[in-house]
């Protein structure tokens, strides 16, 4: 049977509206733990794939074939608007993102380009177009982006860092260069979400994956405006998940900040988190990615700990903490999905 747009448990938990049970999606649904993402990857490279709008369609549909999943979020990556920007790297096997010229002065700033969605990065705008198409009636398509700070922090160190002594030391010691910088990759990121909106995605998810390296008064100084400024210019046309981690102590900035839905990791105990953050918003996540690994005895206890903790409230998203990780048991993957289903069926 098909639903119509009003009728996605997912949808309507973003809204807190009341839904039949506790709607679930994984971070990273589609990738390495799933053999048939696997298959593809011996062929293409990861850019390749995500830059072929039929492959990346395809494999955003894997998890969907495979788990009675609640949404679908579209295949691509955070980096990807950096490359119209002239900002250039490449995925150096077992090493994630390499940057090849890391941005230390205010002259790189000014020559980062403006991007036009429509036709810089038009693969994924039709990837999207295909997956709607394919989800029609079934469920709804998540699109995203990086948040500023996350973006800002691989293009100043050049890729993944441990203690962002770069990226802290522009912000501390050069604002003027570090507000240019923001302040562009904010612009960006609305041309780049709106366009997502217009090719058909029904949700969006700001990812600040590295953002907890920050202590509040300096996230509200230095990265709440911008973060602010992208959500607002998205306007209310979709609902907006805001997610980080190791971001306990910034869960009411985040909020400030902006989002339909506030995503969490497992560092913080969501009822507590929700009740600081309160309850006019709604919330996602909370499992530990690697709880996976345990048992499936140990899988149940932590899904029924966090509906328990949860319950009695409108607006509860099942997710993980963060990113599903590589070598999950897939077996696993199905008894969650069917689990948190079960176990908060009404
Ligand atoms: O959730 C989904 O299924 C959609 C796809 C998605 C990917 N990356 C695919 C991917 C999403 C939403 C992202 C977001 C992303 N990318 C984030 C934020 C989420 C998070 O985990 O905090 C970040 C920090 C990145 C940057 C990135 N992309 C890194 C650091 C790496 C390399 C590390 C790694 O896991 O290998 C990637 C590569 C990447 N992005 C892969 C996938 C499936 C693995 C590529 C491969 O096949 O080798």
């Amino acid at each position: 049977m098909k639903k119509a747009e009003e009728e996605y448990p997912f949808l309507k938990a973003c809204r807190r509206q009341p839904t039949e049970y506790t709607p679930i999606w994984l971070m990273r649904q589609a990738g390495r733990y799933m053999k048939e993402y696997r298959a593809l990857r011996k062929k293409y490279s990861f850019l390749e794939m995500c830059k072929n709008p039929e492959l990346a369609a395809q494999v955003t549909l894997q998890p969907i074939d495979k788990f009675k999943l609640d949404a679908a979020i579209i295949f691509s990556d955070i980096l990807i608007p950096l490359e119209p920007m002239g900002v250039e790297f490449e995925f150096a096997k077992g090493e994630g993102p390499v940057f090849h010229h890391p941005l230390r002065e205010r002259k790189e700033v000014e020559k980062l380009r403006i991007i036009e969605p429509q036709e810089d990065v038009s693969f994924l705008m039709k990837a999207i177009q295909i997956v709607r198409k394919e989800l029609e009636g079934k469920i709804p398509l998540i699109g995203f982006c990086g948040a500023p700070f996350t973006l800002a922090s691989y293009i100043i160190e050049g890729g993944q860092s441990k203690n962002y002594i770069l990226t802290k030391g522009l912000m501390y010691q050069d604002r003027p260069t570090w507000d240019a910088l923001m302040e562009k990759i904010s612009e960006v990121l609305i041309r780049y979400l709106n366009a997502q909106i217009r090719s058909g995605v029904q949700a969006l998810q700001l990812f600040d994956s590295w953002v907890g390296c920050l202590g509040p008064r300096d996230y509200e100084e230095y990265v709440l405006p911008y973060s602010k400024k992208v959500i607002d210019g998205v306007g209310k046309k979709v609902p907006l998940i805001h997610f980080a981690t190791s971001s306990s102590t910034l869960l009411e900035l985040m909020k400030q900040a902006g989002g339909d839905v506030i995503g969490v990791d497992w560092r913080v105990d969501i009822g507590e988190a929700w009740a600081r953050i309160g309850y006019d918003v709604a919330i996602q996540g909370n499992l530990d990615p690697v709880i996976l690994f345990g048992s499936v005895d140990l899988i149940e206890k932590e899904v029924k700990r966090i509906l328990h903790r949860v319950k009695g409230q409108l607006g509860h998203i099942f997710n993980l903490g963060h990113g599903i990780l590589p070598n999950t048991p897939i077996d696993h993957v199905a008894a969650l999905v069917n689990m948190v289903h079960e176990y908060s069926s009404k």
